[in-house]
């Protein structure tokens, strides 16, 4: 499987599709997904751009994407609209060892239209700090008591590391059940890599912060920690963020509420605690779509996560008063890269039988990262 790694490539093939317009670029995907019918599935996160997301046949927050190319039989690609993480486990998923009997041998190829699509979260540990704060950790505590938990906003690698130990991954969704089953079955939780996701998940479960001490992988010893701190906790959160819900700010939270008497904050849990606790209702990119779409007309709400899914809610619900909660644009740059000419260019390569920006996770990576996503999609 060709596998396009030259970037000077990519943006010299890529120049022709950027000076097309917008119908003519659609009209041209459109084509393609005739030409492929079945075989081609292109998913979308609710983060994409909405001329983008409107190409995609199924949408959805993280936990529903894994679902649907876990369960994909019928297609042969997936083109994946959103970040390198989660194009990873799609292939993890679409490729698992029973899925490509079925399909007699063939494997779903996965496609990230634009590779440069990341995850700064993702970015912020590394497979090899991640086994340093492990090495650290079984010099002070039985790391037998230790459940490895990653969000899925990781590297394959760390679902991989998971895999190993007997751990697991989460989502926005499931982080309280995933929690939950951790903590009856091993005393302590190490989770990564967003510090806000495990602590506001861990209070709301009744954990103190006293007990959910911060592993700056940056700290030579014990992340900054004296092994007290370590000994006594239950959740040990690994120092890394969202760089576009840490936008989110409480000020922001007290403004509109002083503003408009009796309005509904409503809050992606990577926003810090001090903006969580004072939402009225917490949760992921669907539990927001849904709050909404359930709410009676003349609602109003200041929605915490990324701008172009509170635009696009503004935009579907008119008769609703939808706010941004920030004053500043909080926009993922890197869903952002995934725009018309990139998949057009991806669907056309791929149509042509030359497929670019394959998304193809090791064997041995998959198959570990395999086992902490099968006990995610196991726990309910
Ligand atoms: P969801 O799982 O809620 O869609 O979140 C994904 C994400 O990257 C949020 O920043
Ligand atoms: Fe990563 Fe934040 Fe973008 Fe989500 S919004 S993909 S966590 S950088």
């Amino acid at each position: 499987m060709p596998i396009l790694l030259d970037p000077t490539q990519s943006a010299y093939e890529l120049q022709p599709y950027k000076e097309l317009t917008s119908d003519i670029l659609t009209e041209r995907i459109q084509r393609v997904r005739a030409a492929l019918g079945r075989r081609l599935l292109i998913l979308g996160h609710h983060y994409q751009q909405d001329e983008v997301i409107a190409l995609a046949d199924l949408r959805g927050d993280s936990y529903q994407l894994s679902e649907l190319a876990a369960a994909e039989a019928k297609c042969r690609a997936i083109a994946f609209c959103g970040v390198h993480f989660m194009a990873e486990t799609a292939d993890i998923l679409a490729n698992r060892p029973e899925q490509v009997e079925r399909r007699g041998g063939q494997r779903v190829t996965v496609i990230l239209p634009d590779m440069k699509a990341g995850c700064s979260m993702a970015d912020m540990a590394a497979i090899e700090q991640v086994e340093d704060c492990w090495e650290q950790l079984a010099e002070a505590i039985n790391v037998e008591e230790v459940m490895p938990v990653t969000y899925v906003n990781s590297a394959a690698s760390l679902k991989a590391f998971c895999g190993r130990h007997g751990g697991i991954v989460c989502t926005s969704s499931n982080a309280r059940a995933v929690l939950e089953w951790s903590l009856q079955r091993r005393r302590r939780v190490l989770f990564f890599p967003d510090q806000h996701l495990g602590r506001n998940t861990a209070l709301k479960m009744g954990i103190p912060l006293g007990e959910m001490p911060v592993w700056d992988p940056r700290k030579s010893e014990l992340g900054g920690n004296d092994r007290q701190a370590i000994l006594s906790s239950r959740v040990i959160l690994w120092k890394g963020h969202c760089s576009v819900h840490q936008m989110f700010l409480p000020q922001h939270v007290a403004q509109f509420r002083e503003k408009y008497p009796g309005i509904k904050i409503l809050v992606h849990p990577e926003c810090m605690m001090e903006v969580v606790e004072q939402a009225d209702v917490i949760g992921s990119t669907n539990r927001i779509i849904q709050a909404v779409e359930q709410a009676p007309p003349g609602s109003q709400w200041a929605i915490g996560t990324e701008l172009h899914l509170v635009q696009r809610l503004k935009h579907e619900h008119p008769e609703q008063e939808i706010h941004f909660l920030s004053p500043m644009v909080c926009m993922c740059a890197t869903m952002y890269r995934i725009d018309l000419p990139h998949l057009c260019w991806a669907l056309e390569n791929l149509a042509a039988g030359t497929p670019v920006n394959v998304v193809r996770v090791d064997e041995e990576t998959a198959s570990f990262a395999l086992e902490s996503l099968r006990r995610m999609l196991e726990v309910k």
